[in-house]
């Protein structure tokens, strides 16, 4: 039996969702994955065919999940369990689950860098550093063991004193603080980074619309990147939208998040690019753009190493608040599907993720103690990273969408997300199911088969 979750815990208004749901979305991808990607593949352009993957496959699937767990008041396992009871849709849940902790594991990580960057940089390390040293200061974070371990794990305590506070005492009153502040920061960063001398041309690689980029590999990657973005396809909006005020417009609650959520990650390649050019910093993928150019270009400017602890300091913001909704995703699971007090369940979740996590850590780099263990080819890191993000959230999105396009009754769904007919938005919910039932499945097969190589567009 179901519990009937009267005395649950929840947010407490509106604004507490909104923010609580836009600290899930705004995380790492926003800071480095967003602005490189949007670079590469053609600046505006780019940006053109992600705008359309966010609202195609993104804003429908959040609604999806945002119907499943306020409709339910459930986990993301005992939800599909009440909409379906006795159907193997539950599996849906069961690997949201999994693919929380995946990413954790190396989530975890790379947070634990940032925690030591904000350290660092508050310590002075920073201050006069080259391009030599700070590839040198980068190698002995990753290569030394036990340092980003510990870095992981103080992450991790922060993550789950948080969750241990609870949805109101913790989740919301710490994102309801947090998101405004990253939103402070990354406006100073920005204000210094565009009266740079080189941010015409910074701006001009990220903006410049150049549509001969955008082929099938464009448009998969933006696809790719919308999933990992707003958090879907593993059951984290079904987590949060179950603690949701009855009275809360979710359309526009999804609409609303999307669209904050591309501002953060514009203002973020704002705040990185005209400073890289300025300085004559190639822009480089991933962790490295982050931990190396980063110091490097406010290192060279006036107040630069105070902007360079506000730049970390949002970085690290966005982090914890993105891990906080991923943890919640599987302590929710544990307190009702295995009946376990938070304070267990907290223990359980970080004790696994410090222990896997850990082989994430030391493998992320060639120089690490098992930076030459390879499993399928890949390492930990990269293993956790591709099976989550790659298969597991596509797969989640691919019958997230089925479950509600073809099983749940239409009018259901339309029920619920008009708050039983006192908004006006039949026609909205009903041109959001027909994209749930024929866009979506197909955009997303599509990646899917590319990510696993079945089908090649490269
Ligand atoms: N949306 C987060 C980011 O862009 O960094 C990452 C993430 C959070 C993915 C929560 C999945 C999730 F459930």
């Amino acid at each position: 039996m179901q519990n009937d979750n009267q005395n649950r815990e929840g947010f407490s208004s509106g604004l507490a969702v909104f923010f609580a749901t836009l600290g899930s979305a705004v995380g790492l991808g926003n800071i480095w994955k967003f602005p490189y990607l949007t670079g590469e593949f053609g600046g505006a352009a780019f940006l053109f065919v992600y705008i359309l993957c966010v609202a195609f496959v993104g804003v429908p699937l959040m609604i999806s999940e945002f119907y499943i767990g306020r409709k339910t008041r459930l986990n993301a396992v005992g939800s599909f369990e009440k909409l379906a009871p006795g159907k193997p849709w539950k599996v849906i849940g069961y690997a949201g689950v999994i693919a929380a902790y995946l990413i954790m594991f190396f989530y975890s990580c790379v947070a634990g860098w940032v925690y030591s960057y904000i350290f660092k940089a508050i310590r002075g390390d920073f201050i006069g550093i080259t391009p030599e040293t700070a590839q040198a200061q980068f190698g002995t974070t990753l290569s030394s063991p036990w340092q980003p371990i510990m870095w992981q794990i103080i992450f991790l305590l922060v993550v789950g004193t948080v969750i241990l506070l609870g949805v109101r005492k913790g989740i919301e009153r710490v994102t309801k603080t947090l998101m405004p502040l990253l939103f402070i920061l990354i406006v100073i960063c920005d204000i210094r980074a565009l009266t740079l001398p080189g941010a015409k041309e910074g701006l001009t690689f990220l903006f410049n619309p150049d549509f001969t980029q955008i082929g099938p590999l464009a448009i998969l990657t933006a696809l790719g990147l919308a999933f990992f973005k707003l958090s879907i396809g593993m059951g984290t909006m079904i987590t949060y939208s179950s603690y949701f005020t009855h009275d809360n417009n979710m359309i526009n609650t999804a609409t609303r998040v999307a669209l904050s959520d591309l501002l953060v990650s514009i203002l973020a390649g704002i705040a990185i690019f005209p400073a890289l050019f300025s300085f004559g910093i190639e822009p480089t993928a991933g962790p490295g753009l982050l931990f190396m150019a980063i110091p490097l270009v406010f290192a060279q400017m006036p107040f630069g190493n105070l902007l360079l602890i506000a730049f970390l300091t949002l970085t690290g913001i966005a982090a914890t608040t993105a891990s906080i909704s991923i943890i919640e995703t599987t302590t929710l699971f544990f307190t009702e599907q295995r009946k376990v007090s938070r304070k267990i369940a907290v223990i359980i979740n970080l004790t696994v993720i410090a222990v896997i996590g850990s082989l994430a850590t030391l493998s992320a780099d060639k120089t690490g103690v098992l930076g030459n263990v390879k499993i399928f080819g890949k390492t930990f890191f990269d293993l956790f990273d591709f099976t989550s993000s790659n298969i597991l959230l596509p797969l989640g999105g691919l019958f997230i969408a089925i479950f509600i396009g073809y099983v749940i009754k239409k009018d259901d769904f339309v029920n619920e997300l008009t708050n039983d007919g006192l908004l006006k938005s039949e026609g909205i919910v009903t041109a959001i199911l027909f994209i749930l039932r024929f866009v979506t499945p197909v955009l997303v097969i599509v990646i899917f088969l590319n990510s696993l190589g079945i089908i090649n567009f490269n």
